[in-house]
């Protein structure tokens, strides 16, 4: 049986910051058509098919590789190291089980549903402060400051400290971009945002052990206080985990889907037209199409063998959500973004899948359902002024600017408020 390392495989550059945009898409539905169901990238094997990135997320016999991404790019000590190792990512087996089994009620469907309210309060305050006579800047104005708002709500924080969260979460997320990892200048940066966030998150978990509330942190107190197992350093990497994976991440995904949508106007209308049944469904088919985290990786701690191929231990995969989205089996017309299929039968690979699937699907998808059902009920045509601006696919594939230009609906036109659930 040939080892993976011998077979020839198409190469896929992932070190290339101008890996993006248009390229991005013609690059990778090139490898779907090569038929190809494995390239080789810098650092790892690329699976680029959806049965086997399913496979290779749930085996047991793998690990998610962020301590062996901080080795190799030297980082062995500091705060940045501290927190890779407390992170919920790298832990396997019963500590992994333990905190997502403390942390999981807080993020349920039900508990992000009961954050609605708060994001439509959001959502109005943002919005109110608009000047929509002119083209605006999406990111600023709804996609940069609504999940970081939103999860200083979820922790308990107070709402001023949301633009800090948004600039921490931000750094810290680049723990899993190597093309960020490479830069000396940026570790150093990591390294000072993450002993930032540690001296103010302790306080803050001090103020709500005297004053709990609703929040994740009273919360994931209370568990403790009733003789669960979590330390003050499990506590504060938890509350750390949240924040990096829950504001870049939204933000961004947010900023795809209305930029998908600006660029066809039909389904912005059919949406508007029938927002119960698509608003979900254009979240979930933003996520599918455009996946701000078109990789997720596994290192493998012991020999495998899939499909005809060992795959010896040590082994980096990275499994591709970007074309694992488009498999012909799973998804009807895979290669159109199109709002009104039901694709439901089938679950996207975005959030990843196995033991480390996203803790924070429900809130993410609540959010930007929340999003889009406000936007439908105000802004009849959606425009988009110019190209916006990639990030590189490396860690979040993220925007920097996307500039919108909206034809606020009438008064007469506004649908009914509420109608949309995730
Ligand atoms: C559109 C938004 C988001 C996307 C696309 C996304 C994607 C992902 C992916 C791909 C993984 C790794 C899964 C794997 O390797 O199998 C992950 C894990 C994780 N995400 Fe998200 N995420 C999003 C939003 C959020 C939010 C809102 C939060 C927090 C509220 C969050 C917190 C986390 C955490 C803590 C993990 C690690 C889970 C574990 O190891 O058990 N994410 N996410």
């Amino acid at each position: 049986m040939p080892n993976v390392a011998d077979l020839e495989l198409p190469g896929l550059e992932l070190d290339d910051p101008g890996l993006k945009g248009r390229r991005w898409h013609r690059e990778m539905n090139g490898l779907l058509d090569s038929g190809h169901w494995l390239a080789r990238a810098p650092l790892a094997t690329v699976v680029l098919d959806r049965e086997a990135g399913e496979f290779f997320l749930r085996t047991k016999s793998a690990i998610f590789p962020g301590r062996l991404l901080a080795d190799l790019f030297g980082v062995t000590d500091g705060p940045l190291r501290e927190q890779i190792d407390h992170n919920i990512i790298n832990q396997e087996g019963d500590s992994h089980r333990r905190l997502r089994g403390l942390v999981n009620p807080s993020l349920s469907p039900r508990a992000a549903t009961a954050y609605r309210p708060a994001m439509r309060e959001f959502l109005e305050g943002l919005w109110g402060s608009l000047d929509v006579s002119d083209e605006f800047d999406f990111i600023e104005a709804f996609a940069q400051p609504y999940p970081s708002l939103t999860i200083a709500r979820v922790m308990g924080a107070p709402a001023a400290d949301a633009p800090r969260l948004h600039d921490w979460s931000m750094w810290i997320q680049r723990q899993f971009d190597a093309i960020a990892l490479s830069d000396p200048d940026t570790v150093a940066t990591i390294q000072q945002k993450v002993a930032e966030f540690y001296d103010w998150v302790r306080p803050l978990i001090e103020q709500r052990r005297s004053t709990p509330s609703d929040d994740l942190i009273s919360s994931l107190i209370a568990t403790e206080e009733e003789g669960e197992r979590l330390s003050d350093v499990e506590l504060e990497n938890l509350v750390l985990n949240i924040l990096v994976g829950g504001v870049d991440t939204t933000q961004n995904q947010l900023a795809h889907v209305m930029r998908l949508l600006a660029a066809n106007p039909e389904q912005w209308a059919a949406l508007r037209e029938d927002p119960e049944t698509l608003v979900p469904r254009a979240v979930q088919e933003g996520l599918r199409f455009e996946p701000i985290t078109p990789f997720t990786a596994r290192q493998l701690t012991g020999d495998l063998e899939y499909r005809g191929v060992n795959f010896p231990a040590g082994t980096v995969i990275m499994v591709c959500s970007f074309t694992g989205n488009r498999d012909p089996e799973a998804f009807a017309d895979p290669t159109e973004f199109d709002i009104t299929i039901d694709r439901e039968k089938a679950r996207s690979l975005t959030f990843g899948a196995g033991i480390h699937f996203c803790v924070g699907s429900n809130l993410a998808k609540a959010e930007m359902a929340e999003a889009l059902g406000f936007f439908a009920e105000r802004v009849e045509e959606l425009e988009l002024c110019d190209q916006p601006e990639f990030q590189t696919v490396s860690g979040i594939y993220g925007i920097d600017s996307l500039y919108l230009k909206v034809t606020p609906a009438q008064p007469t036109d506004l649908i009914q408020p509420g109608a949309a659930a995730a």
